[in-house]
This record gives C-alpha cells, structure tokens and sequence, in this order.
C-alpha cells in the first residue's frame, strides 16, 4: 500500500452483514481511491478455540469470481433489501450476470426468473439452432446446447439402457443432492425448469428426433398462443454452464501431439487438475460415480469440474473392496467379473483400464495421483469423514493464507 498514493477520494466501503458458507464467514467490499475502485473479501474463520481471525486478503475481480462461482455452494446473508446487496455486488463483479449473483446469494426463485429473461434477451439477438451437445452423447440425460450461448440444456431421458439402473425421481434425486452440498468449486450448479417453451424454428431437426427418439414424455411441440409460430414445450429441464468436456479437451491435445509442447502442457495440466477434482470432491464426502474424463468439463479459467451426477454416492455409502484373488484358474482367466459385486461396491484398482489407455496420460496421472487406484486411499478417506472430520476446502489458494505454514 505505501506505493499507492492515496487521493482526496479515499473510501472503505463494506456490506453491512457478513457472507455465511461452511465453517467460515466473509466481509465484503471495495476500496475506493480516486477513480480506482479494488473489490476485496476477508474469510473470517474460527480456530480450535473458538477464536475468530481473519484467514486471508482476497483483491481484485478474479479473486470474487472465485469466492461466487457456480460450482461452490451458496451463501447465507441476512439482507434486509437483496437487489441492493446484488447491485452492489455487481459493481464489484461487473462481468458476473446478476441472475448469477441472486443464485450465489441463494435467491434462487429471482435467480431464475433473470436468466429465463436473459436467455430470450439472448435468443432475441441471435439466429444459430439448438444442436445436440458435442461430446459422447448420455446415457440417462439427453443434452443440448445454442453454440451462441454457453450453457447447456438437459432432460432425463424416458428409459436407459443396461447397465444403468435408475429412474427419473432418483436422478432427480441426484440432482437435487448437488445443489444443497457443497459443492467444493467441483460440480456445476444446475437451475430447473419446468414447461420450458422455446420457438421451434430455433430447434435442428435432428435434436427434435432425437427428443422424439429418447425422451417422448417430456416434448410437446404445438402453437399454444395461435400466432402461427410452433413452440417446442421441455416438460423438465435442468440447464448448467457449459463447459469443454475434457475427453475433448484431451483429444485437441492428443490431435496436436503431444511432441509439441503446448499441447503436452495442455494434457498435463488437465489431468492433474483432474485429480484434483476427484479429490476436492472426496473431501466433500462425494464419490462421484463415473469418473470417465467425458463426465468433468473444463472451465474458462482452466478449472476442472465434474457434471454427471446420476451415479453419484456419498463416499461414506461405499464399499471400497480390493479385487479378490482368483481361486483357480478358471476365475483367473475369466475375461468377465466372477466374484460378486454389491450395488455399492467400487473397486478402485480397476479404475486403470478406463481412464489411463494412452501412456503419457498414464505417466501424468500415476506421478500425480496414483492413490485414487488404491483401495486404501479410499478407505482411509471413508474413515476419516466417518469419524467426523471434514476437510476445509478453500475457495481460495491455500499459499493465500496468512498462517499457512503455522497449520
Ligand atoms: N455442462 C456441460 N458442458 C458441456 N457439455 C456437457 C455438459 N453436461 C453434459 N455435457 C455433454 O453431454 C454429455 C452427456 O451428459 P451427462 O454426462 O451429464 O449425461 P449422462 O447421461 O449422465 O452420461 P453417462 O452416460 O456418462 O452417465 C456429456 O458426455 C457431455 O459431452
Ligand atoms: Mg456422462
């Protein structure tokens, strides 16, 4: 600070009432000098003793986006007037739509409402079609997406094919969990709709067979209002920030070569935030099921988050197993699984095969996070979050904290 030369216009502005998520609370505002405005945030934790201290200097745009983002859970704050605390907000974050900001405050019926007002402002002033979403089509979900607008549209299917054994409530089920945990920045938010219209001249003709084809039940296509124009109806829907899925992600590296150093750098880094993820969302007691790099997209700012929820279990309803010895040699040549597997058992040593085919991925991840193979990693993790304690998981770089090296 003794660098900067304070102007006549020197101001320290903070919201009234604190920011409430997990274990911590948060003071929130700017500083105003001269012309310059710096946004900050203070995480305020509380130690053993129940002391309060103030855990870190948040400054600058890039560091609240983090605190706000769509894949961290929402905040509890006592405001006596809402639009005032988003307004505010807003000026602290002007790239942050203020739908975004009502969910982040946990107002999501007002969340809703703005994006739905967005997103026809957005329809208004474009003229690209609803495509099916690139990537590896679902299983369970049917996805679609507007090249102009990055987020994503997705239905539950009306039946899925084996292996999957679930119905609509219970992805419903899945969903719904996601949006009251914390979600540790690791999974993406979702808003749902119901009896979502869209103009059908919008929609590509393939997508409409493919909703024929896979989820009859929720499509209606008619002129409800009688001007002529047909309307497709989605009878439920979630819709979720778009992201690259990162077996995409991969793919443009593996498509450049990964000689070239550019693209080995973009594949290291991608698999090692991968972990990452995967252990962020251990953390937060949540195995996330399938965990194939299709099911985790990549975000604008790099980070690696995960999107497929319908298999999602909480780690401490899991039965981490090792693979049992064969006992003979029928068992030991058997191409198929021959001992018995429960409905939450997971056999963390088989994870290999699906994830780690091409060798310089396999190099990355085994250096990086080689434990998520092994049985004990998971087990000691169940233990742990059983005994009671849980992670802190910083919406902040830990190296930002004023006593990390003391902790
Ligand atoms: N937020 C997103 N951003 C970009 N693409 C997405 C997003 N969510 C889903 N997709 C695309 O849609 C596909 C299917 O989505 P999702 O994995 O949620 O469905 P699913 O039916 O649960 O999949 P699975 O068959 O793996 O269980 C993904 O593989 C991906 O290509
Ligand atoms: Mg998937």
């Amino acid at each position: 600070l003794d660098k900067v030369r304070l102007r006549a216009n020197f101001q320290i502005q903070v919201l009234s009432s604190l920011f409430f998520r997990n274990k911590g609370a948060y003071v929130v505002g700017k500083i105003i000098n001269g012309f310059n405005e710096v946004p900050f945030a203070l995480p305020i934790l509380h130690d053993d003793d129940g002391r309060l201290f103030i855990d870190a200097a948040l400054f600058g745009e890039d560091d609240l986006q983090m605190l706000f983002s769509f894949a961290r859970a929402y905040f509890m704050v006592d405001m006596e007037v809402p639009s005032a605390y988003v307004q505010f907000l807003r000026s602290l974050m002007p790239r942050k739509p203020r739908a975004e900001i009502y969910n982040a405050l946990g107002l999501a019926k007002q969340g809703k409402t703005l994006f739905y007002r967005d997103f026809l402002y957005h329809l208004k002033h474009s003229t690209d079609k609803f495509r099916i979403a690139p990537g590896i089509k679902g299983m369970v979900m049917l996805v679609f997406d507007l090249p102009s607008f990055p987020f994503v549209f997705k239905l539950i299917k009306d039946y899925f094919p084996p292996p999957k054994e679930t119905t609509r409530e219970q992805i419903k089920g899945k969903y719904l969990l996601v949006k009251q945990h914390d979600r540790v920045g690791r999974m993406a938010d979702t808003l749902e709709y119901s009896e979502v219209a869209f103009p059908r001249e919008r929609f590509d003709d393939a997508l409409i067979t493919e909703i024929e084809k896979f989820a009859p039940s929720q499509l209606e296509i008619s002129d409800r209002d009688g001007d002529g124009h047909q309307e497709v109806i989605i009878k439920h829907l979630y819709i979720e920030r778009r992201m690259i899925p990162l077996n995409i992600y991969l793919q443009e590296a593996f498509d450049t070569g990964l000689s070239d150093p550019r693209a080995h750098q973009q594949m290291e880094r991608s698999v090692i935030e991968y972990g990452n993820a995967i252990k962020d969302l251990v953390a937060a007691n949540i195995f996330p099921g399938d965990m194939l790099w299709k099911n985790f997209g990549i975000t604008r700012n790099g980070k690696v988050v995960f999107y497929d929820y319908d298999e999602i279990e909480y780690l401490t309803d899991c039965n981490f197993r090792r693979v049992p010895t064969p006992r003979n040699e029928e068992e030991e040549m058997s191409g198929e699984v021959w001992y018995t597997v429960g409905p939450h058992d997971v056999f963390p040593e088989t994870f290999g095969p699906f994830l780690l085919g091409n060798d310089a991925v396999r190099a990355v991840f085994m250096q990086h996070h080689g434990d998520l193979l092994d049985v004990a990693f998971w087990q000691q993790h169940k233990e742990r979050i059983q005994a009671g304690h849980v992670y802190d998981v910083f919406p902040y770089d830990p190296e930002r904290r004023f006593h990390h090296a003391a902790h």
